[in-house]
């Protein structure tokens, strides 16, 4: 692969390496050209905004293909510039990665939580995948809840409405979110057409 000369075209390189290192599924990382149409680029500025490494609990919501994923992507992006420590994971991937360390011999349970309460900025995507189970919701409330309290923002995204949020997030964070974030709507049409 050839080296970018242009420090700038570096810089963006790097980020866009590191972004699908921490998780980001390549299509948002990799994205170049963005349509900053009003309510996209309004919804991306208050969630970055809101997650000012204070601990913030930001969930954004709406139908299939507005560009959720991706908002959380160019967060993801301008706090890799600023050099904080990042990680992107759908809720099944949290819970998968939580469930396999139960029955590993080299990390336990604790281990994979705390893995994902450490870094600056937190990516919950897929939200509305969660089955429902007890286990799940209290692995969520806890690992939103350290994040709150070690001052590290959390973004949830969701294909559903207010309601349906609160309902998969549950008290505890809806709580936190109304404290320290709030719920963005995204429900412009999709760029999927
Ligand atoms: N501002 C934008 N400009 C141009 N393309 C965009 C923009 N935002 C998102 N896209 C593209 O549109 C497609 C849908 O976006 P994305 O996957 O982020 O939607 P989503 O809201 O997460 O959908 P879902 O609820 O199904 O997960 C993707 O290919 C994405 O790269
Ligand atoms: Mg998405």
């Amino acid at each position: 692969m050839n080296e970018p000369n242009d420090p700038r075209e570096q810089e963006a390189a790097m980020v866009r390496e590191e972004l699908a290192r921490c998780g980001v599924p390549r299509r948002h990382a990799q994205k170049a050209e963005l349509r900053r149409q009003p309510g996209w680029a309004g919804a991306l500025g208050e969630a970055a905004r809101l997650c000012a490494r204070k601990g913030a609990v930001v969930a954004l919501l709406g139908p299939r293909g507005t560009g959720k994923t991706q908002i959380a992507a160019e967060l993801l992006r301008a706090a890799v510039a600023d050099r904080r420590s990042v990680r992107y994971g759908t809720a099944v991937e949290l819970f998968l990665d939580v469930r396999a360390a139960m029955g590993a011999r080299n990390r336990t349970e604790a281990d994979a939580v705390a893995d994902w309460c450490r870094p600056s900025l937190l990516v919950i995507d897929e939200l509305q995948e969660r089955k429902g189970t007890g286990f799940e919701a209290g692995l969520l409330a806890a690992v939103v809840d350290r994040r709150y309290g070690a001052l590290r923002d959390t973004v949830l995204v969701a294909n559903a409405d207010r309601a349906g949020f609160e309902a998969l997030a549950g008290d505890g964070i809806v709580s936190r979110l109304n404290e320290t974030g709030g719920i963005i709507r995204c429900d412009w049409p999709s760029f999927r057409g």
